[in-house]
């Protein structure tokens, strides 16, 4: 297939288009370099643009008589939306509805949406199963929501076929050390425990320690990056014109912070000194997927350890301590 994907010089999206060219797909990534990395992009080609420019994402994908769109450029930090609303609603949101109208003026008609579960807000059971209502508490978790809507209105209305992965805990990186995670300013736990065992951070703070989890800190699914790969290969490859899915990604096995801290003490073979803080505003205590969904429609599920994701991880930052500076 000939796949245009959005937000290609991402994270999740660079782990994606790499998967994609693996595959035998033929991957244009078009990205703003707003938060994406050149060098993420590897040998894949590669268009710097606005998904604004409605025009001009509708002549790319006419010129390069694209198949299916992977979607990923958005903004990603929730503390970040609580504060500055306006540019996530702009970009998460128009930006979106552009490409999606692009899409319809080219007659392009399936799109694999990056979305998240931070579209649940405040679980009231866990494992969290699609059907459970999505009520977001962030700016962040409510831009990706709202496309998830306009997902299915184009679905219903003009034959739109669309996957909208929620994907809980990305974390790791590729296996061959070629890319990885570089978030600036960093904000995910993992990489700043990591960033202690470098020496590039005295101590991490641990957010809160009176959780009623049994040992007292939040519980999160981590999954690994190439997991999200494989499933939105998996996805793009299944769907068809007017098809619908709404996806869990994670591995339906949740991780405190203290057992990543104490996982990443191993791995690294250092102390990492730790400080109790408070409660991060807005943090649940426990997010774990039910991942049968996927299971079921896809054949998919994840491989990847909470040892692998941490290995990988630190693979990744032990080569490359400022990124893709390095
Ligand atoms: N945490 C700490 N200390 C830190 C950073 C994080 O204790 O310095 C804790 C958080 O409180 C949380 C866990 O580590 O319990 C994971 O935090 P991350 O910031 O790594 O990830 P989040 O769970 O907040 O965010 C992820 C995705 C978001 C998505 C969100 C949904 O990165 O895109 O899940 O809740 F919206």
């Amino acid at each position: 297939m000939r796949v245009l994907v959005t937000g290609g010089a991402g994270y999740v999206g660079s782990h994606s288009a790499k998967l994609l060219t693996e595959c035998g797909h033929d991957v244009l990534i078009v990205d703003n370099l707003a938060e994406g990395h050149r060098p993420a992009i590897g040998r894949a080609r590669f268009v710097e643009a606005d998904l604004i420019d409605r025009k001009r994402i509708a002549g790319l994908l006419t010129e390069h008589r694209i198949d299916a769109v992977m979607h990923f450029a958005a903004f990603a930090y929730v503390g970040v939306s609580v504060r500055e609303p306006a540019i996530y609603y702009q970009n998460n949101i128009v930006g979106s509805l552009s490409l999606l109208d692009a899409m319809r003026d080219a007659g392009v008609n399936r799109i694999v949406f990056s979305s998240s579960c931070a579209t649940y807000g405040i679980p009231e059971r866990v494992p969290i199963t699609e059907d459970h209502p999505q009520h977001p508490i962030s700016p962040y978790g409510f831009t990706k929501l709202v496309i998830e809507h306009a997902l299915a209105d184009y679905s219903h209305a003009y034959g739109l076929g669309y996957a909208a992965l929620r994907y809980f805990n990305a974390s790791g990186a590729a296996a061959d050390g070629t890319i990885g995670e570089d978030h600036d300013p960093e904000t995910h736990l993992i990489p700043l425990i990591l960033q202690v065992a470098l020496g590039q951070r005295e101590y991490v703070e641990v957010f809160g320690t009176d959780y009623p989890t049994p040992d007292g800190t939040c519980i999160r699914d981590y999954i690994h990056v190439d997991d999200l790969a494989t499933a939105h290969v998996a996805a793009i490859e299944k769907l068809q014109p007017g098809m619908a899915l709404k996806l869990n990604l994670g591995t339906g096995h949740g991780a405190s912070v203290q057992e990543v801290v104490d996982l990443c003490r191993e791995i690294t073979r250092h102390p990492i000194p730790t400080r109790a803080v408070a409660r991060r505003e807005g943090d649940p205590p426990k997010l774990v997927a039910d991942a049968s969904a996927a299971k079921r429609e896809l054949n998919w599920q994840a491989r990847y350890s909470m040892r692998e994701i941490i290995e990988s991880a630190w693979a990744w930052h032990k080569k490359h301590p400022r990124g893709y500076q390095d």
